[in-house]
């Protein structure tokens, strides 16, 4: 453990967070007590592994695993494997060639690196800002007690107020100057703590960054995911990218991946990024609409622009309505350098990949949770780790030899409008990062966390990206007004674990009290500190590289085909994905007012696939184009999201049981006991809150009443047994709503006994495919019962039933099924 660490244990436990958890009785107090109690233990020891839930897969994907799952996709689980576990640890060798880091899966890898301390260094760092508030007396921010709260100071009981009321002017004065200016972009954001392991010594060979090298060391982290268009107080779910910013405390100061969810941006130079988000954000007359890219200034902008149309086609994509942050990918976008120690240099990707699995609402479904719970992802993200059940991602890099620069048909790395597909350049697991830990306010870490590209560490180093150099500046620059001056670096989640030690001084909220006469450097009055480490003391030394050109306002002629990648996405798209990107194009297009946006759309789209322009031109009112550019037919199967289904089975799955008076309790208490153990979580909804009686005439409670939630804000429903119940249910118009709609947005439906008869009233079309129900088979209809799993009148729910249940569920959606005729 460093010294910085020590010292700050030994004060976490005298905060009084510590002293709390000495004496705490209530919740409030237990999760004072849970957190105090955290930092101390942790001064001593590494932090405990996460325990492992009961049962999982038996292996987790790797890169090469989940490549695998690409070419056959996963045979019918047993119940053992629909559920979720820990991967046996085994140990694994260690070899510092990229092939063979490529042939290692991630379990083995995993299980290699042990846990390790370092993980609640920032926790301990930040105790000593908490401020507690149980088992103390309201004062003034001068600490003076304060007699009433409630009644200003007045000349008699109804006579003027007096100036004299320093507490009031005070009291008031704090709250109208609560807000600083949201983030230009990206200003709606979720953010938690964790920490970051690597699996081995592996890149040691291609970096001295020793975060990324030392598997005995876990380096704290947090995480901010945001959307981009939105204002703070915006939707969770519109159509959009998400930020995926990662600071690591490391022990050579702050790194900043500052990435989003898709590996590829919009524009090439960063000096055009003013005008793609004034085109994307509200329209600057009305400032109309909220949180949407469906209007007529952001496609007459891209339109224009024809660099991003790979960025747009993922925009258009299932990607940009993630289901959980849980459930998407994060994306380093620009190619970075990797440096050794001995000052080799190598070009870099970095990738995150979530163990969840990469998984997606469905369009109708997004815009009905924005109006049902416009928090659904950052409560999802809240909810999940105050279960334990914490989101973990695996880190990956593509590493190209700085000889390959120019090896790549079609793609130049410093252009941030293309990626390297997996197929070419494999993503190569070097570590996991676990997020395990809530903030404690929101204001003081996730809204006040300045993320800067320029942050980085020896080891790591920028390239020419234009995109990436305009951001240099971009950051550092925002947070200076958005932070009110120039020691933001200094609030307490921003703060480096590595000491901070210069001349800089004073400005706005300095902190800090720098002791001693000299300023300035050099100095012998302070000793000559503090000193100059220099490249052999470990500092970030610019790697040396020869620089030469003609100054001009050009781009280079291979930033220039626009087209081919957002075909080799389109090409690599499931059938349901590619459905999904014409009915996203067809709706947003079909909000732009001005039809001549509309027709340069679609001669757009002819250039990247001629089917895909005539199938949105037909729904949009435009002639369907003559046959463009023909299709190249290549594909990268790692860019479709049928290609990471995820290896935790249902953990975290929201399950929505619909229950009445007159229920058969029996199934539902062990569907209930079986699902929460594999790490879902169950909900009973009933008409009302409260509790139902059973058909036995026991209580059952309910989590709460079915008005005050809705099927989107579930991956699946069971439908309960039991003649009278069902009866209320069928009679229900809420609860036949939702099962419909939750059906016709693909989830996992399970129908308990005479509980079909509220499929019936929903009119879903699984009677006509079942051969499993009372009503006889009239027309076979494909895919009808896909994700469909039934329970016989009073039957048990036996293993067989459960594993089937299990099952549908891990997979999340069941996209074939005929939904088009649903009224829901
Ligand atoms: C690959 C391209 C880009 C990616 C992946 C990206 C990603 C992000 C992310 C994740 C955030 C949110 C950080 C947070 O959670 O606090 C953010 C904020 C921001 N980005 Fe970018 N961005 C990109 C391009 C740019 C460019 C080109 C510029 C400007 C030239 C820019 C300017 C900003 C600004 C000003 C903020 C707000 C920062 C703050 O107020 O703290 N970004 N970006």
């Amino acid at each position: 453990m460093s010294e910085q660490a020590t010292r700050a244990a030994k004060k976490a436990a005298k905060t009084p967070a510590a002293k709390a958890a000495k004496t705490a009785a209530s919740p409030v107090d237990a999760a004072a007590k849970g957190r105090a109690g955290k930092a101390a233990t942790s001064t001593s020891k590494a932090p405990a592994a996460k325990s492992a839930p009961a049962r999982r897969p038996a292996a987790q994907a790797g890169a090469k695993q989940v490549a695998a799952a690409k070419a056959a996709p996963p045979a019918k689980a047993t119940r053992a494997k629909a559920s979720t576990a820990k991967p046996a640890k085994k140990a694994g060798s260690r070899s510092a060639t990229a092939a063979v880091l490529e042939a290692k899966s991630r379990a083995d890898r995993a299980a290699a690196a042990p846990p390790a301390p370092g993980g609640d260094a920032k926790a301990l760092q930040l105790d000593a800002h908490r401020m507690v508030k149980l088992d103390t007396e309201l004062t003034t921010d001068q600490g003076i007690g304060v007699e009433d709260t409630d009644n200003t100071l007045r000349a008699g009981p109804r006579g003027p107020s007096l100036l004299e009321d320093f507490h009031f002017r005070e009291k008031i004065m704090r709250f109208d100057h609560e807000r600083i200016p949201e983030r230009v972009v990206h200003a709606r954001g979720s953010g938690a703590h964790g920490y970051f392991q690597p699996y081995d010594t592996a890149l040691a060979e291609y970096t001295a960054a020793r975060f990324l090298t030392d598997p005995g060391t876990r380096t704290p982290v947090f995480v901010r995911f945001s959307t981009v268009q939105g204002s703070r107080g915006s939707t969770d779910t519109p159509r959009d990218v998400r930020g995926f910013a990662v600071k690591f405390y490391t022990d050579q100061g702050n790194f900043d991946l500052v990435g989003n969810n898709m590996p590829v941006f919009f524009i090439q130079d960063g000096i055009k990024f003013p005008d793609v988000v004034h085109a994307v954000k509200p329209e600057p007359h009305h400032e109309m609409p909220q949180a949407a890219s469906a209007h007529d200034t952001f496609w007459d902008f891209v339109t224009l622009q024809p660099e991003t149309m790979h960025h747009v086609i993922w925009l258009m994509s299932d990607r940009a309505i993630p289901r959980s942050f849980r459930t998407m990918q994060g994306f380093g976008v620009h190619t970075f350098r990797l440096v050794a120690a001995d000052g080799t240099r190598t070009f870099v990707k970095f990738h995150w990949t979530p163990v969840a699995g990469v998984h997606s609402l469905v369009w109708d479904e997004a815009q009905k949770i924005s109006g049902k719970d416009p928090d659904f992802n950052r409560r999802d993200l809240w909810e999940s780790i105050e279960a334990g059940l914490y989101p973990e991602y695996e880190l990956g890099v593509q590493i190209i030899a700085e000889s390959d620069e120019f090896a790549f048909d079609d793609i130049d790395l410093l252009d941030s409008t293309k990626l390297v597909p997996e197929e070419v350049v494999p993503v190569v697991p070097v570590g996991r990062m676990v997020l395990d830990r809530n903030p404690d306010n929101f204001f003081a870490e996730t809204e006040q966390v300045a993320f800067c590209v320029q942050n980085i560490v020896p080891g790591i180093d920028f390239t020419d990206d234009p995109l990436l150099q305009a951001r240099l500046f971009s950051y550092l620059d925002t947070q200076l007004t958005r932070l009110g001056g120039p020691n933001f670096a200094q609030i307490p989640i921003n703060r480096p674990l590595a000491p901070v030690r210069n001349h800089q001084q004073d400005g706005f909220h300095q902190d800090d009290i720098p002791v001693g006469q000299a300023n300035y450097h050099p100095n012998s009055l302070g000793g000559g500190c503090p000193v100059v480490p220099g490249a052999g003391g470990g500092a970030f030394v610019h790697t040396p590289e020869h620089v030469d050109g003609i100054k001009e306002r050009k781009r280079s002629e291979t930033f220039s085909d626009h087209y081919r990648q957002a075909t080799l996405f389109w090409n690599s798209m499931a059938a349901w994905e590619k459905e999904h990107i014409v009915a996203a194009y067809r709706f947003e297009l079909g909000k732009v007012a001005h039809r001549h946006i509309r027709e340069r759309m679609v001669e757009h789209l002819n250039n990247i696939d001629h089917q895909l322009a005539v199938a949105v031109a037909a729904g949009i009112g435009v002639p369907a184009p003559k046959p463009g550019r023909p299709n190249h037919g290549r594909m990268s199967p790692a860019l479709s999201q049928a290609s990471m289904p995820g290896s935790t089975g249902v953990v975290g799955r929201k399950v929505a049981v619909l229950v009445a008076d007159g229920v058969e309790g029996a199934s539902v208490e062990s569907i209930q006991a079986a699902l929460a153990e594999d790490g879902a979580v169950v909900e009973l909804l009933g008409l009302v809150d409260g509790a139902v009686t059973t058909a036995a005439g026991d209580a059952l409670p309910v989590t709460r009443a079915m008005n005050t939630v809705a099927s989107v804000l579930y991956d699946a429903v069971v439908v309960a047994d039991g003649e009278a119940a069902v009866e209320q249910l069928v009679n229900d118009g809420y609860a036949v709503h939702f099962v419909a709609e939750a059906y016709k947005h693909a989830k996992p439906l399970a129908v308990l006994g005479v509980g079909d008869r509220l499929v019936q009233a929903a009119r879903l079309p699984v009677f006509e495919a079942s051969d499993r129900i009372t009503a006889p088979a009239s027309k076979p209809s494909a895919g009808a019962l896909d994700g469909v799993v039934f329970l016989a009148a009073g039957a048990d729910a036996d293993d067989t039933f459960l594993t089937e249940l299990t099952t549908a569920i891990a997979a999340h959606r069941h996209y074939d099924r005929p939904v088009d005729g649903i009224a829901a």
